[in-house]
């Protein structure tokens, strides 16, 4: 048995699962996993190479040429697809748009969550995503589950989004948001749900500090 320990951060999306995550991570000096970036840089790779999703021969082929890595230079999500970087293009609208349709798909989700049990097989780990404390470390250390106002989570996305993409609406922000949601908590594949486990951050009314601070407190006894 390894003793290192699991941090898992789950919640609806543009909840500040990334900010809490990254914070914890930097604080405690744990390597940070952002899972999303994963399955947006498989959907990235589906979208150029116009994989059909129906097609399981296509998916499978597509998987094995798939490499994927972080690259771990301060705090944030450097990941590359075969070898270039594209932490950018995986927060455009069109793997935004996608990415769900893409992480809904059994053979995309057993071939992540391989890939994400053995970056938390040895080392210290803060994790975000959809299903970390269910499906990938149902016996992570300690368990969030974030959730905010959705309204709040679309006008911080939105804020996100426009310096990148000056002709973005909120309207489209929220309704994408609200796609996502839907899309993610009703797949027949590890949909978003609450650890029974899991403890509750709800950060409307919370800054960043204050919500480190709250998780911090619960990891701490851990050290
Ligand atoms: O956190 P994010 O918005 O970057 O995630 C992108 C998509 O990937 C989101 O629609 C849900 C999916 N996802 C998932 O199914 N499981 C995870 N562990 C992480 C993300």
């Amino acid at each position: 048995m390894s003793n290192n320990i699991v941090v898992a951060i789950d919640g609806y999306s543009s909840c500040g699962k990334s900010t809490l995550a990254k914070a914890l991570a930097k604080n405690l000096h744990f390597v940070y996993v952002d899972s999303g970036a994963m399955y947006r840089a498989v959907a990235l790779y589906f979208l150029r190479n116009k994989i059909d999703l129906n097609d399981h021969g296509q998916v499978n082929d597509a998987l094995k040429k798939i490499h994927l890595n972080f690259h771990a230079r301060d705090y944030e999500t450097h990941i590359t697809l075969n070898d270039e970087e594209v932490s950018a293009e995986i927060r455009q609208m069109p793997v935004s748009e996608s990415v769900s349709a893409v992480s809904a798909i059994h053979e995309v989700r057993h071939e992540m969550v391989k890939q994400q049990q053995r970056m938390g097989r040895s080392k210290n780990i803060v994790m975000d995503g959809r299903d970390i404390g269910t499906a990938v470390f149902p016996d992570a250390t300690v368990k969030f589950f974030m959730t905010a106002d959705p309204i709040t989570r679309a006008e911080r996305r939105y804020k996100e989004l426009l310096p990148k993409n000056p002709e973005i609406t909120l309207q489209e922000v929220f309704e994408n948001l609200a796609h996502r949601d839907y899309q993610d908590t009703t797949r027949k594949e590890s949909p978003l749900v609450r650890a029974e486990d899991a403890i509750i951050l709800d950060n409307t009314d919370l800054t960043p500090d204050e919500q480190l601070l709250f998780a911090l407190s619960k990891v701490e006894p851990f050290l």
